[in-house]
């Protein structure tokens, strides 16, 4: 159903891969909500992925940009106000990579190299899309700029790895830019603190299905989906929360706020049911 919470505004999603991202998903419903948008991702990931079809199908520009490279940056800014004949009024960041992850480097013997890769694409590049569009003066009073993150941020969860400090960092940026393009432009910056979601990213984190598990048995609503973090973008996007910024704020059907639920115990103790001893 839609509720015409977008009618007239314009905006650009990062991170689109397949249908399973988070962000494919995020501009199926700015569609629906009568928003006009421009999508982008790298040209690896164009040429890997589904979002050519997505945008073919849909009728909706496709720019390739490396969001670590300001020079694309800029470049996709400007062409995305051309064709959409304005300024911007809200912008989703949905991307994030860890080499360390991919090469299974643990976090007690990270390369570093790799470490300043993982902060580069998965939160330095928030950064520098927010610096780009103020400095373009790209986003209109009012506009709203959303990253995705990961409760990883605030507590220590097995296998993240480097990705839980880009996460940290990324929330960071949210406040500090937060504060100074609301304090000279009105435009609202914000975190999604999300749910495990089963994505080509999620799916990289050793033991993903069982970390899904366990967030569901744990979170009194149960896990959050991609549609569900899509719904809870738009609400960002729209007028409806002009005075929302700088907050990281959680879609996890309640996981962060708890400790122990009985569905988690439940399964926690029928593991010592074959004679194990706690
Ligand atoms: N899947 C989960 O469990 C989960 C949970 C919480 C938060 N998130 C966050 O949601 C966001 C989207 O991830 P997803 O789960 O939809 O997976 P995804 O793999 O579909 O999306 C990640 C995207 O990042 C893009 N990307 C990587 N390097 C890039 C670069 N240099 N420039 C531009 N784009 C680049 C990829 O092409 C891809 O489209 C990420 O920030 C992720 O950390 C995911």
């Amino acid at each position: 159903m839609s509720y015409n919470l977008l009618k007239g505004k314009k905006g650009i999603i990062f991170g689109a891969l397949n249908e399973m991202s988070i962000a494919w998903k995020v501009a199926e419903k700015c569609l629906e909500e009568g928003a006009e948008i421009v999508l982008t991702n790298t040209e690896l990931s164009i040429r890997m992925g589904q979002i050519k079809d997505f945008a073919e199908k849909n009728n909706v520009p496709l720019i390739p940009a490396d969001a670590t490279s300001e020079e694309d940056l800029e470049r996709l800014f400007k062409e995305a106000m051309e064709l959409l004949g304005g300024k911007i009024d809200f912008i989703l960041h949905s991307v994030a990579m860890s080499l360390n992850v991919r090469k299974k480097r643990p976090y007690d013997n990270l390369d570093y190299d790799f470490l300043q890769k993982t902060l580069d694409i998965s939160a330095i590049s928030f950064h520098k899309v927010l610096q780009t569009a103020k400095k373009l003066d790209a986003i209109n009073e009012w506009g709203s700029v959303v990253a995705l993150s990961y409760v990883a941020a605030q507590r220590t969860m097995f296998e993240y790895n480097d990705m839980a400090d880009a996460k940290a960092m990324l929330e960071s940026i949210a406040r500090s830019f937060g504060y100074i393009y609301g304090r000279e432009k009105r435009v609202r910056v914000n975190t999604i603190s999300q749910s495990p979601t089963i994505t080509t990213a999620g799916s990289g984190i050793k033991g993903f299905d069982s970390l899904i598990d366990f967030a569901e048995r744990m979170s009194p609503l149960g896990n959050a989906s991609a549609d569900e973090c899509a719904n809870y973008c738009i609400t960002l996007f729209s007028d409806l929360t002009r005075k929302v910024t700088m907050q990281n704020l959680f879609h996890d059907g309640g996981f962060s706020s708890m400790g122990m639920s009985y569905r988690a115990m439940h399964q926690y103790n029928k593991s010592f049911e074959n004679g194990e001893t706690k």
